[in-house]
C-alpha cells in the first residue's frame, strides 16, 4: 500500500479504528512543527535569495552615481536636447558625459541652495571630473558607434528608453548580439560579423 497523507498523521491506526492516544498526538504535534519550521526555513531561504537576487540584478541596471542626476527633471520638464548634454552622440563612437562646466551654465545660479547642487559646485571649484559609472557597456570585443546610428535616424529611446521618466538611468535592453543583429535585418544595416568584430 503506498503511504498516504493520513498514514503520515498517524490519524488511523492498522485496524483503522481513529482512535488517538497520548503519545500518538504528542507525536503528531512534534511533527506538525518540525514541518512547520522546515517549510518555514525554506520559505525564508527562497525570499532571501530572490530578494537578494532582485537587488543585485536591479543595481546592475542601475549602478550608483556619484550625484543623484535627474533626467525627469532635465529632460522629462526642461526638455533640454539630449546633445546639449551628450556631445559627441553624431561625431563620435562614444556619446559623452557632459564637463561641469556644462551643468554650471545654469547651475552657477539654478537651485544652488540644494545639496547636490552644492556637490556639483565643489567639483567645480576644484576642477574634478564627476566619475559617473557607466550604464551602458558592450565588451571590448565589440565596435560599436554612435556617430553611424545617429546619422541613420535610429532614435536614442530605441535603445535607451524614455530616460525623461527615468529619476535614475538604468539598461532597459539587453546589448546581446541577437539585439543587435534582429535590428540590423529589419533596417537593412550590414550584418556581416566584422561590422561589429573588427
Ligand atoms: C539649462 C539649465 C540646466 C542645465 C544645463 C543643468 N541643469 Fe540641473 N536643473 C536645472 C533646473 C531648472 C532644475 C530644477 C531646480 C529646482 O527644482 O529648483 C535642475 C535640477 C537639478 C538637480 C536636482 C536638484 C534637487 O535636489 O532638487 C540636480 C542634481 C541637477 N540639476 C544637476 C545637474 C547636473 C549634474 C547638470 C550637468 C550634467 C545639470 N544639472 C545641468 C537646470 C539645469
Ligand atoms: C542636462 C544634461 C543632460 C541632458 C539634457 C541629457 N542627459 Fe543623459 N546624462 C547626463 C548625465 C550627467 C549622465 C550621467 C549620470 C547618469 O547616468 O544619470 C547621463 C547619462 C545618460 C545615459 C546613461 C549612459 C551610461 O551608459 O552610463 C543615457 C543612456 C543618457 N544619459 C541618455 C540621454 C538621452 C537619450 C537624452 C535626451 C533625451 C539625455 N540623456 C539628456 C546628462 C544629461
Ligand atoms: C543603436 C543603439 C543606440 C542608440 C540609437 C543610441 N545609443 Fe547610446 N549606447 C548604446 C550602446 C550599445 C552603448 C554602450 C557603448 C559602449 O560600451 O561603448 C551606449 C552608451 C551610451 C552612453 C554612455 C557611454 C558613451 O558612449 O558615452 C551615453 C551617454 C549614451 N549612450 C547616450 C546616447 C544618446 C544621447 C543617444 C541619442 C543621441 C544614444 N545614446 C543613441 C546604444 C545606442
Ligand atoms: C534600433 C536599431 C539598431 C540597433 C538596436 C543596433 N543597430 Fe547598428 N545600425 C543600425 C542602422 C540602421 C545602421 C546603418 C547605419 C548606416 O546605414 O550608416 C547601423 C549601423 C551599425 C554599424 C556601422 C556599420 C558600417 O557599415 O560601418 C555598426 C558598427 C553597428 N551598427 C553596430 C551595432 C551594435 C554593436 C549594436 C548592438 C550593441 C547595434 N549596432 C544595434 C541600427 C541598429
Ligand atoms: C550588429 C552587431 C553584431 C554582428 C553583425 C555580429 N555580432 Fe557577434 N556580438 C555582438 C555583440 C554586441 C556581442 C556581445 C554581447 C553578447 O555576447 O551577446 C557579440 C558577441 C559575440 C561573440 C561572443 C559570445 C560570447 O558568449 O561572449 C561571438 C563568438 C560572436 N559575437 C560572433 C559573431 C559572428 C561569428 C558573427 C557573424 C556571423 C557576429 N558575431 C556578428 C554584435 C554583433
Amino acid at each position: 500500500m503506498p503511504p498516504t497523507f493520513s498514514m503520515c498523521w498517524g490519524a488511523k491506526n492498522d485496524e483503522g479504528s481513529a482512535s488517538i492516544d497520548i503519545e500518538t498526538r504528542g507525536r503528531m504535534v512534534k511533527r506538525f512543527f518540525v514541518i512547520i519550521v522546515i517549510a518555514g526555513y525554506f520559505g525564508a531561504f527562497i525570499l532571501l535569495t530572490t530578494g537578494l537576487g532582485y537587488h543585485w540584478y536591479s543595481t546592475k541596471k542601475a549602478p550608483h552615481q556619484p550625484m543623484a542626476f535627474p533626467h525627469t527633471v532635465h529632460v522629462g520638464k526642461l526638455k533640454i536636447a539630449c546633445h546639449f548634454c551628450h556631445f559627441y552622440a553624431d561625431k563620435s563612437r562614444h556619446a559623452g558625459v557632459p564637463y561641469v562646466e556644462t551643468c554650471m551654465v545654469c547651475h552657477s545660479a539654478i537651485a544652488t541652495d540644494k545639496p547636490e547642487i552644492q556637490k556639483l559646485a565643489r567639483y567645480y571649484e576644484e576642477k574634478r571630473p564627476i566619475e559617473w559609472n557607466q550604464v551602458y557597456v558592450v565588451p571590448d570585443h565589440v565596435y560599436f558607434s554612435h556617430k553611424r546610428h545617429v546619422k541613420a535616424k535610429v532614435n536614442c529611446s530605441s535603445c535607451h528608453g524614455d530616460v525623461g521618466t527615468m529619476e535614475k538611468i538604468r539598461k532597459v535592453r539587453s546589448l546581446d548580439m541577437g539585439w543587435c543583429v534582429s535590428c540590423h535585418r529589419e533596417k537593412g544595416a550590414p550584418l556581416d560579423c566584422a561590422t561589429c568584430h573588427k
